[in-house]
């Protein structure tokens, strides 16, 4: 694992771009595997800022986002796809019709997992993965478990998770219970992973997941048995390694 420590959130998110910036024009119809939540806000804005300016051009990129709600759709302002929406594809010059999430709203859970594997599949896989990593060790909503997930699965969320999850909704019986993600084997079949951490509340999880053993009971150890992965981390995250 190549590891970078940088002093701010902000720093995180450019030299975040940097590196996705730089797989972006190396290959300018890569797939992009694209994570949700808080930590990749500050790369998504370097992102949007740099295609405004001329720098990075997405006309060509495709994207395969790692998870989704089940039950939930664009219509709702909770779904996964209405934030990378909102949070980036609005704002960069990509072809919507290149952008690729699971359907929160397919209940059929065989053929929504079987649909989304044969759409990576078809895309010739995933160039970068980009990652964050849950309190409790979970990549993509792959959570603690006694084995690895290979392909997309439909999970029950933790309840730590749902917690953390909370803040996005008006009360915690909101969040749903249910998602579908992108299997731990699926994500280690990417060319190269770039997985992202922030703050000192990430700083333990951060350390098994570099240090501790490779271990289901903490999904982002598996990252370890990858040959081409970029850690980079705000000064806080990276505060017990
Ligand atoms: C999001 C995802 C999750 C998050 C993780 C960290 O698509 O797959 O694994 O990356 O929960 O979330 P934040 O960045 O909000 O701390």
């Amino acid at each position: 694992m190549k590891i970078i420590t940088v002093d701010s959130y902000e720093e995180l998110g450019s030299r975040a771009a940097d590196v996705m910036g730089a797989q972006v024009i190396m290959k300018p119809n890569c797939v992009l595997g694209l994570a949700t939540g808080s930590t990749p806000l500050s790369l998504y804005q370097e992102l949007i800022r740099r295609n405004k300016a001329g720098i990075l051009d997405f006309s060509r990129v495709r994207t395969v986002n790692l998870d989704e709600y089940v039950g939930l759709g664009i219509e709702s302002d909770q779904s996964y796809v209405y934030f990378m929406r909102k949070n980036l594809f609005e704002h960069i010059n990509i072809d919507m019709n290149n952008t690729h999430l699971p359907n929160g709203l397919n209940s059929d859970v065989y053929a929504e997992c079987a649909r989304y594997d044969a759409v990576i599949e078809s895309l010739g896989g995933i160039d970068m993965q980009l990652l964050g990593i849950g309190h409790n060790g979970h990549i993509a909503f792959n959570e603690p478990a006694d084995s690895f997930t290979v392909n997309t699965n439909c999970v029950d969320l933790q309840q730590s998770t749902i917690e953390a999850n909370a803040r996005f909704f008006a009360k915690a019986d909101d969040v749903p219970k249910k998602a579908y993600t992108m299997g731990v084997g699926a994500i280690l079949k990417a060319r190269r992973i770039l997985i992202i951490a922030s703050g000192e509340g990430k700083a333990d999880i951060v350390r098994e997941m570099i240090k501790g053993p490779v271990t289901p009971k903490v999904p982002a150890s598996a990252l370890q048995m990858h040959r081409n992965v970029t850690v980079i981390l705000d000064k806080g995250a990276a505060s017990k390694l």
